[in-house]
């Protein structure tokens, strides 16, 4: 197919086991070529649904990374299916571009319309499927595939035949439909495991008994019903399986299709198998990500955002001194990049070398009371962003400035809702060591904060402005205040406070807080040095 070889030094990105080589089943048979089904299994995935253009720009990504066979779609499902399989098979890819089809001539003659060369014919072999959904015989079924196989061959087409629910067929009918379907013409025998109802032993098994009975090649589609999608097609390839199907990410029916870009990661980090072109599999998976508007977990391998992310103290640590001691490969490889991520398990080195990185001048001393600050921000194992910690960093050097605190919020109760009026009640502790208790109401839940902060201190203190920003875009992130008081002490003076956090009531009551412990530290100050 016209690959590339993988770039000099791609192996030693790579610290898988050693103990892989020693436990191969015999090892694969040479190359292995990859079949994506993105466009037709991954799009019957339940809440994806593609339009001609999100189809196009699939099968160019998909051409890109170095796939094989694109089944473009499922052409005799409709007149405008088959137009979008037409026009995917005329963007003159390297790859083969191919349709599904079932046993029936009609589907062969949707394919010979669509203008394809090469089509990929299906049967149901297992007796569930016969009995329940085809309500055909082991005869007649053996028929059809003959029948749909001759056909497409006799009309010049290219032919790939897949028994579905392989893995719950009898064997010997299994293997008896293969052949015929090799005699018919087919030039590559696919097993479907439907349902992901096979374990990889089995899989090894199965797919060593139909390679030593036919002479085209075999390929596997695993589902991943039961978890073992990857495990399975690894087995099938130990095995001599040399055409694997899968979809990016994962996408399919009910729990999806192996991941590609998992199999081509390990086909060559356990056998050494160049498949895709690696490093453009992050592209190719947001790309897919994107256009199918499919959730992908963050832990997903190789592609998930977590796949090269580091938190807890020892493992950053460790990957600093050696990405291999926590990475199997390095993220550069798939394209990606590491992310040192800042949370409740960060240690102070990282979030230090994260500062310097961000350009920020952050006292050793004061560390503590930033890990301190990173860890109450992180509640809820949530991450913190760049700019928050930016953001936590400075508001903790701005504190330091006026350390002392004479005013102190004792208690504070917000009530709020629908059809009743926002109602604060709060307890200040006063510089002349007597406490203020008072409430008020407002036009929502910050504003009845303020005003009953503001009647507590003085009567005459007026918010002169008063700003709120979100530090990144999520409802749970950081807020931060910024507020402007006159006359916290009756004598016509501006204070300036702010704070953060990720309540928007509390981070406004910690900014005039802040500000009017400002006032009196900077009077306090005037009148020192006075
Ligand atoms: O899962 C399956 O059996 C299929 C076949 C049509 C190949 O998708
Ligand atoms: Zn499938």
């Amino acid at each position: 197919m016209g690959r590339k070889p993988y770039p000099e030094g791609t192996r030693d990105k790579f610290a898988v086991s050693g103990f892989n080589s020693a436990a191969s089943d015999g090892g694969p048979r040479g190359s292995v070529s990859i079949f994506d089904t993105t466009l037709r299994d991954g799009e019957q995935s339940p809440g994806i649904a593609l339009n001609p253009d999100d189809k196009i720009a699939i099968a160019r990504a998909l051409d890109d990374l170095g796939i094989d066979y694109i089944e473009a779609g499922f052409a005799g499902s409709s007149d405008l299916e088959k137009d979008i399989v037409r026009s995917i098979g005329k963007l003159g890819l390297e790859a083969t571009v191919c349709t599904l089809a079932r046993s029936v001539r009609a589907d062969i003659d949707a394919a010979l319309e669509a203008d394809l060369g090469y089509v990929h014919t299906f049967i149901a072999t297992s007796d569930i499927h016969m009995r329940s959904k085809l309500k055909m015989s082991p005869v007649e079924v053996k028929a059809a595939a003959v029948d749909s196989i001759e056909y497409a061959r006799d009309h010049g087409l290219r032919v790939m035949f897949s028994c579905e629910d392989a893995t719950r067929s009898d064997l010997a009918f299994l293997k008896d439909v293969c052949l015929a379907a090799q005699d018919a013409g087919a030039e590559c025998i696919n097993i479907p495991d439907t349902v992901g109802v096979i374990a990889p032993k089995a899989m090894g098994l199965l797919v060593k008994e139909l390679c030593s009975v036919l002479r085209v090649p075999v390929s596997v589609h695993c589902h991943n019903d039961l978890g073992l999608a990857l495990a399975n097609t690894l087995a099938a390839v130990d095995n001599g399986a040399t055409m694997v199907q899968g979809t990016v990410n994962g996408i399919g029916e009910r729990a999806g299709n192996v991941a590609l870009e998992e199999v081509a990661v390990d086909l060559y980090a356990f056998y050494g198998i160049e498949t895709l072109d690696l490093s453009k599999i992050s592209a190719v998976s947001q790309t897919v990500g994107r256009i199918t508007a499919f959730p992908m977990a963050p832990n997903k391998p190789i592609v998930g955002r977590n796949a090269f992310s580091h938190e807890a103290g020892i493992h950053v640590h460790g990957v600093m001194n050696d990405p291999a001691t926590y990475e199997p490969f390095r993220p550069e490889v798939v394209g990606a990049d590491r992310h040192f991520v800042v949370g409740k398990f960060s240690g102070s080195s990282m979030v230090g070398a994260k500062l310097k990185r961000l350009g920020i001048r952050f006292p050793e001393e004061r560390m503590p009371e930033l890990m301190e600050a990173v860890k109450r921000f992180s509640v809820a194992d949530k991450e913190i962003s760049d700019a928050e910690l930016e953001t936590i960093a400075y508001d903790i050097l701005w504190k330091g400035a006026d350390a002392e605190s004479p005013c102190r919020l004792e208690e504070m109760t917000v009530i709020t809702g629908m059809s009743t009026t926002p109602t604060a009640t709060v307890k200040l502790s006063l510089p002349d060591g007597t406490t203020a208790t008072q409430a008020e109401t407002g036009v929502g839940p910050v504003d009845a904060a303020l005003n009953a902060i503001r009647r507590a201190m003085h009567p005459g203190m007026t918010l002169e402005e008063y700003k709120v920003s979100a530090i990144t875009g999520n409802s749970d992130s950081l807020c931060q205040v910024v507020v402007t008081l006159k006359n916290v002490q009756g004598d016509g003076r501006l204070a300036f406070g702010r704070a953060i956090g990720p309540d928007i009531v509390q981070a406004s009551v910690d900014a005039m807080m802040a500000a009017i412990n400002r006032d009196y530290a900077s009077v306090r100050r005037e009148r020192r040095e006075y």
